[in-house]
């Protein structure tokens, strides 16, 4: 199967891109052609740095390798290398009805928290979805619970282009049949939505308080600070109860993807003691969890060399399917 997902350099990776995301690529690159990029063009649609913009899509490379894609598995690239993104986007907007874009839930989410840059990128921003993963004839998208919505908009688009386009009568020189397969979404039933540590009714967000989010490269001071504040519910019992005890299901989900243990394993070990002593053996799990990330990171930030070489080579590999889909586009739309 052919597998595409990215990730935007807005800011450092948190746990929850990792749970809800990457942990899923790791064992996809074992079976499949797997395509991750890291979605540069998409980070523009809201406020941002330039002068930092390099340094956070090298940060997102280094996250990607040190929580386990491996180059020589994984084709890993910068989507803004590619320019053949930017060009199917422009050519599925043609396609795209404007009331599917503005009826997506980020899209309204992100107008309310930027209201002073509503730009037409950030309604857009799904098209450029789509053509990221139509580029590369996708087949299956692992992403967290707040994509799937972005994934039913690219099946329906691929659905779209192959009807408008790919008739049985087509004299286009690409002959008919089906340009695009419609792509599923692989979301996790566990990890697919880690919620924020300050308030457990929100998903975790790179772009909330740090304070809510466990970063991947967080000391083991930052983890076990982060952790023992987080938001709890009333009561002492370690017990999994989404409704009533949002706080502490959301730890036990953390500790459970983390160690493999179920929750009803993790409630059992923790009858009878409270919530603090929970948390500070989450804070242990984690910082261990983490703590071969961190190494791996320190290292891979001095090897400047070795990162643009495998962005290089990915964008190369990426390329020549690029390129190839783009034909047959083109030839189907007319173009060519
Ligand atoms: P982004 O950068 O917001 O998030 C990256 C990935 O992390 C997942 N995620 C979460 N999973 C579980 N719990 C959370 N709290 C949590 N927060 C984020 C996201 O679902 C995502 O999988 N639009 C995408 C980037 C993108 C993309 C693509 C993805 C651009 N083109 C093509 C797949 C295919 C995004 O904003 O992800």
């Amino acid at each position: 199967m052919r597998i595409v997902s990215g990730i935007q350099p807005t800011s450092q990776l948190h746990i929850g891109n990792y749970l809800g995301a990457i942990k899923q690529w790791i064992p996809l690159q074992e079976k499949n052609e797997c395509v991750f990029f890291v979605a540069d063009l998409h980070a523009l649609t809201i406020p941002y740095d330039p002068e930092k913009l390099q340094q956070a899509i090298k940060e997102t490379v280094i996250a990607y390798i040190a929580a386990g894609l491996d180059p020589e598995k994984s084709i890993i690239f910068v989507q803004s290398q590619v320019k053949e993104h930017a060009e199917l986007g422009w050519l599925l907007n043609t396609i795209c009805p404007i009331g599917e874009l503005q009826r997506m839930t980020q899209y309204k989410d992100k107008s309310k928290k930027f209201k002073e840059n509503i730009n037409a990128g950030l309604l857009d921003y799904p098209v450029l979805q789509a053509a990221d993963v139509l580029l590369y004839k996708g087949e299956a998208v692992p992403v967290g619970k707040d994509q799937e919505q972005h994934v039913e908009l690219i099946r329906s688009l691929a659905k779209k282009f192959n009807q408008k386009f790919a008739s049985p009568a087509s004299s286009l020189g690409g002959g008919g049949g089906i340009t695009f397969k419609e792509p599923a979404s692989l979301i996790l039933k566990e990890g697919g939505k880690i919620m924020s540590l300050t308030d457990p009714k929100k998903k975790m967000s790179k772009s909330d308080d740090p304070k809510s989010c466990i970063f991947l490269f967080d000391s083991p001071e930052d983890i076990t600070k982060k952790i023992m504040s987080a938001e709890t519910d009333s009561g002492k019992e370690v017990r999994y109860n989404i409704t009533k005890k949002p706080g502490i299901s959301n730890l036990l989900t953390i500790y459970s993807l983390l160690t493999g243990k179920t929750t009803q394993q993790i409630e059992k070990e923790f009858t009878g003691k409270g919530y603090g002593e929970f948390k500070k053996s989450l804070a242990e799990v984690t910082v261990q969890y983490l703590e071969p990330f961190r190494r791996k990171q320190k290292e891979l930030a001095t090897r400047e060399v070795y990162l643009q070489e495998i962005l290089r080579k990915g964008a190369g590999r990426a390329l020549t399917i690029a390129q190839e889909t783009m034909k047959e586009v083109k030839q189907k739309m007319g173009l060519s």
